[in-house]
C-alpha cells in the first residue's frame, strides 16, 4: 500500500468510526422510525422538534407488536436482528421536551423504553441518537405475514410511509414498508383530526 493509499483509508476508516455529537448541549438527538417520521405527528406533543436528517440504523428490524387504541393497530417497534436494518428520521429536540416524548412513547405506562443507539446518515456521519423499543419482542415473520392481532391500522402505515417520504428515506426502504399487512381500520378519530385526515399525498 503507497503512502497516499494509507491516508485514504486512514481518513475513511476515521470517518465511519468517529461518533459526532450535537454542538447544542441543550439539544438531544431522536430516532423516529414510526409515525414520528411525519413532521405534522411528532409537533402534536414535540413542537420544538427540528427535522435534521435520514438515518440508518444498522442491526436491528422494523417490526409491529403492542396494540394501540389510538391507531387502532399495533404500534411499530424495532427487533435486534444482525440481518437487518432500520431507515428513520432524525430529530433534534430541547432537552426540556424529553419528558414529553417520553410521555407520546408511553415510557411511564411500559408501551416503550428510551435506548441510546448508533445511527449512521447518508453521508457517512454516525451519531448516538434516543430512540424507544416495546417493551414486547414479536417474533420474526415475513412483513406480509404478520398475523392479524399484530397488524398496524391503514392509518398508521399510512402516516409512516408519507412521514418516509417526507423524510427522504431510500426509495427501496419505503418500497419495503409497503409490503407490510395492515388491519383494514382507520385510526382514532383524536389522531385523523389532529393529522388533518384524509391525508392530500400528491
Ligand atoms: C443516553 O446517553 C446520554 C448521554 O450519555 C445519557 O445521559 C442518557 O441517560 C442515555 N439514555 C439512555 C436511555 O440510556
Amino acid at each position: 500500500m503507497s503512502l497516499s493509499q494509507f491516508i485514504v483509508l486512514f481518513v475513511v476508516v476515521c470517518q465511519s468510526y468517529s461518533v459526532e455529537i450535537l454542538n447544542d448541549k441543550e439539544k438531544f438527538l431522536y430516532f423516529g422510525y414510526g409515525s414520528n417520521l411525519l413532521e405534522k405527528r411528532i409537533h402534536i406533543n414535540n413542537p420544538t422538534a427540528t427535522f435534521f436528517s435520514p438515518a440508518k440504523l444498522s442491526g436491528y428490524r422494523l417490526d409491529f407488536n403492542i396494540f394501540s387504541e389510538y391507531w387502532n393497530g399495533a404500534a411499530a417497534t424495532i427487533v435486534e436482528d444482525s440481518d437487518s436494518h432500520v431507515w428513520g428520521a432524525l430529530w433534534t429536540l430541547h432537552i426540556a421536551d424529553m419528558s414529553s416524548l417520553d410521555k407520546q412513547e408511553g415510557v411511564d405506562t411500559n408501551f416503550y423504553y428510551p435506548k441510546n443507539v448508533t445511527v449512521v446518515t447518508p453521508s457517512g456521519h454516525v451519531y448516538i441518537a434516543r430512540t424507544y423499543i416495546e417493551t414486547i419482542n414479536p417474533p420474526k415473520v415475513p412483513s406480509n405475514e404478520i398475523p392479524p392481532e399484530r397488524q398496524p391500522s391503514d392509518t398508521y402505515m399510512q402516516v409512516i410511509i408519507i412521514g418516509a417520504l417526507e423524510s427522504s428515506l431510500p426509495t427501496e426502504y419505503i418500497n419495503f414498508l409497503r409490503t407490510f399487512s395492515t388491519n383494514g381500520k382507520l385510526g382514532s378519530q383524536s389522531i385523523r383530526q389532529s393529522l388533518g385526515y384524509p391525508f392530500n399525498v400528491s
